[in-house]
């Protein structure tokens, strides 16, 4: 033991960070269809908590999957490591005292499990973006599911490739439903109670 000089305790710490940042870092998880309205909530919080003094940072799956993803396709095993690489990500974050606001697909039930082991479960959080898949088809902003159903694209998420609701959300959010501001406003509230940093007694 002589020669070691273990540094832990001079290591900055997640909660030195959270005390600096005055937050509570959380992974907020944002899963459903393409189309669904997941970018957009995550961009409108993403302001909101900025304007209200939280550091937070959206994670998006377009974004992503152009720079440390883009050797990555849709199939299911590459599906499963894009998460896994975005899960450690958000896990690097939330040890930073950083929010992170992920928008992704991740079409199945055990993908989303594997996010929550990697991170931890108290500190993730499971939003449900939830629109029938014909408005999402309706709305079909990228153009993507024309494509798909002229098979121009396979492996489609609700096309012809599976999306696995969550059988118990945090929260759902039904942008058929709710407008943005509706919606965003509903997150935010519901965020708030986990990212406030509890008074020390
Ligand atoms: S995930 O399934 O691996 O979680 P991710 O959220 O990263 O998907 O990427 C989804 C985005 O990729 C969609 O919003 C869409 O723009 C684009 N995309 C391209 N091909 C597909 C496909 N086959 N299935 C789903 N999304 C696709």
């Amino acid at each position: 033991m002589e020669n070691i000089h273990p540094i832990f305790d001079r290591l900055v710490q997640r909660p030195d960070r959270e005390r600096l940042l005055q937050q509570q870092s959380k992974v907020l998880w944002l899963t459903g269809l393409s189309g669904s309205g997941k970018s957009t909530i995550a961009q409108y919080l993403e302001r909101r908590l900025h304007n209200e003094g939280f550091l937070a940072q959206v994670l998006d799956g377009d974004n992503i999957r152009s720079g440390i993803n883009n050797n990555l396709g849709f199939g299911e095993a590459d599906r499963i490591e894009n998460i896994r690489r975005i899960a450690e990500i958000a896990k690097l974050y939330l040890n930073s005292g950083i929010i992170t606001i992920n928008s992704f697909i991740s079409p199945t039930i055990a993908i989303r499990q594997s996010v929550k082991n990697i991170v931890g479960a108290g500190d993730f959080l499971e939003i449900f973006i939830d629109a029938p898949l014909e408005v999402c088809e309706q709305r079909d902003v990228k153009g993507l599911y024309a494509k798909a159903r002229k098979g121009e694209i396979r492996d489609f998420t609700g096309i012809d490739a599976p999306y696995e609701a969550p059988a118990d959300p945090d929260l759902v959010l039904r942008t058929d439903e709710l407008d943005i501001s509706e919606a965003v406003d509903k997150l935010y509230g519901f965020l708030l109670q986990h990212i406030q940093l509890k008074e020390e007694i």
